[in-house]
């Protein structure tokens, strides 16, 4: 595994692109980022104090019904990272790790497909270490402002590094969601509604209950106020 530590890129999924073709697996971390970037086309906040890392991992047989575990790796070394200083973040479905209702950390995972199977995935990871979140006060958090004293950045970056390579099972992903068997605001098509969240199928499908009736939901049909 290569780790590459740069003081500023634009985007470090970006970045590791120009490896697409390597074939051997790489970590890349910024300091910041100038054109940080989020889920559905939106931007992301990379100013320094923040980690902002991307993984790209080669695959030999990886079924791409299975991709969602990726997304679940990271949510939970994010979430391991977090606990490792006492805090107690939840995952926010399908993958936000949020911290007493704000968010700590997003995730944006690009993966390459080959078939029906997955060649490579590049996972990105922003989360908040002591940068300066006044501009998204109301909406986001950072470690050190959970846990009432500053976490060096360095020692955060240390820790996710080492958290993501370490094997995770769905079981740990699950434990770290909290709003199961709640109720939920369901946003589909310009529709809102009230369900109760049931359960997260391995394909990372969401099952809800809407008026007597279960029904499946994917990321990216919906969004959802928990
Ligand atoms: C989201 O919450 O919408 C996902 C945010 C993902 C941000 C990370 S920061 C490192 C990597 N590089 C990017 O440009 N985005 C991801």
């Amino acid at each position: 595994m290569v780790i590459e530590y740069l003081d500023e890129t634009d985007s470090t999924n970006e970045y590791l692109k120009r490896y697409l073709s390597s074939g051997e697996d790489r970590i890349v971390v910024a300091k910041r980022q100038t054109g940080g970037r989020g889920t559905k086309g939106r931007s992301f906040l990379s100013n320094e104090g923040g980690v902002y890392l991307s993984a790209l991992t080669f695959y030999r047989d990886f079924p791409a019904r299975d991709a969602f575990l990726i997304m679940a790796r990271a949510a939970v070394a994010v979430c391991k990272t977090a606990e490792a200083f006492g805090l107690s973040p939840e995952i926010k479905w399908p993958n936000d790790v949020y911290l007493s209702g704000k968010k700590l950390a997003g995730i944006l995972v690009e993966n390459s497909l080959d078939g029906d199977r997955v060649k490579s995935s590049i996972v990105g990871i922003g989360l908040n270490v002591c940068n300066d979140l006044r501009e998204l006060k109301s909406i986001a958090v950072s470690l050190s402002e959970a846990a009432g004293r500053t976490i060096p950045c360095e020692k955060a970056r240390e820790l996710l590094v080492e958290n993501l390579q370490n094997e995770v099972s769905f079981d740990d992903y699950l434990e770290r969601v909290r709003f199961l068997g709640r109720e939920v605001m369901v946003t589909e098509r310009g529709e809102n509604y009230r369900a109760k969240a049931v359960k997260i199928c391995a394909d990372g499908r969401l099952e809800i209950e809407r008026e007597g009736v279960n029904i499946l939901l994917s990321a990216a049909e919906i969004s959802l106020k928990i």
